[in-house]
């Protein structure tokens, strides 16, 4: 394999052993004084991470008032008020529940103009560099093989930006939506270069339905036609599956 796999019993296994990683990165970081900087996803796989890190608050005193978050990605066009929004997912499964200050937030915006959101990316990539980078970027990855948003035909520079969805991801989106025809067809996401400079990356994939495009992502050469292959390249990835997800390995 060329990218450090490690298989688990299942996803609850797996989470909780990226939610203590992310709690001693950001214990490590406080303790020399620093802030902690996580890149965050969305979707189902990262739940149990959340829920886990939400626990670990509660009942071990874990705070996150010297922890900065950027997110990877947002629908567009999407009000941040919609349920479909990731930023409505993000404080309900998350930001809510934990001692996070609002200002240490980022989520790529859904709602602006679209002349507005080439400066709002390049704001957004000046802001991860301000913060000093990412020090744990959390991953899911899409069927299409995307990492965030980045469909295949993404480039190993890209940076953040406006995308077209897929369709196969549309589909996929398509059950939350209610109908595929209300997925939004294009989507704000960090490049694959953000993801790439983040100095630790945990991808998790979980379920059967991940199979065959970890399979590519694992073992696979690494092509833009499976963006999630890049981390092949990645000094410091990994990838936790599940059983179900590990089938075809
Ligand atoms: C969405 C998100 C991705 C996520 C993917 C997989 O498309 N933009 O960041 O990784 O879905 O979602 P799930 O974890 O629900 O399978």
């Amino acid at each position: 394999e060329k990218i450090p796999t490690v298989i688990f019993d299942d996803s609850d296994e797996a989470s909780r052993v990226a939610a203590r990683e992310i709690a001693s990165e950001i214990r490590e970081k406080v303790n020399q004084g620093e802030m902690c900087v996580l890149g965050l996803p969305t979707g189902s796989s990262p739940i149990g991470v959340y829920a886990e890190l939400i626990r670990m608050h509660r009942e071990e005193g874990l705070s996150f008032r010297q922890v900065i978050t950027f997110n990877l990605d947002e629908f567009y066009p999407m009000g941040q008020a919609s349920v479909h929004s990731y930023h409505q997912y993000m404080y309900k499964h998350f930001f809510n529940q934990i001692d996070i200050l609002p200002e240490n937030v980022y989520i790529p915006r859904g709602d602006l103009s679209l002349n507005e959101v080439y400066q709002f990316c390049r704001d957004f990539d000046k802001k991860i560099v301000d913060a000093g980078g990412i020090d744990i970027q959390l991953l899911g990855i899409g069927r299409t093989g995307h990492i965030g948003f980045n469909e295949p035909g993404s480039q190993l520079n890209s940076k953040t930006r406006m995308i077209v969805l897929d369709t196969i991801t549309k589909q996929d989106a398509a059950r939350g939506f209610g109908g595929m025809t209300k997925v939004p067809q294009r989507a704000i996401t960090m490049g694959i270069d953000n993801i790439m400079k983040a100095r630790k990356v945990i991808l998790l994939g979980f379920g059967e339905a991940k199979t065959s495009i970890l399979q590519k992502t694992i073992e696979g050469p690494v092509t833009e036609q499976v963006p999630a292959s890049y981390l092949q390249q990645h000094p410091n990835a990994k990838i936790y599956l599940d059983m179900a997800a590990a089938m075809q390995l």
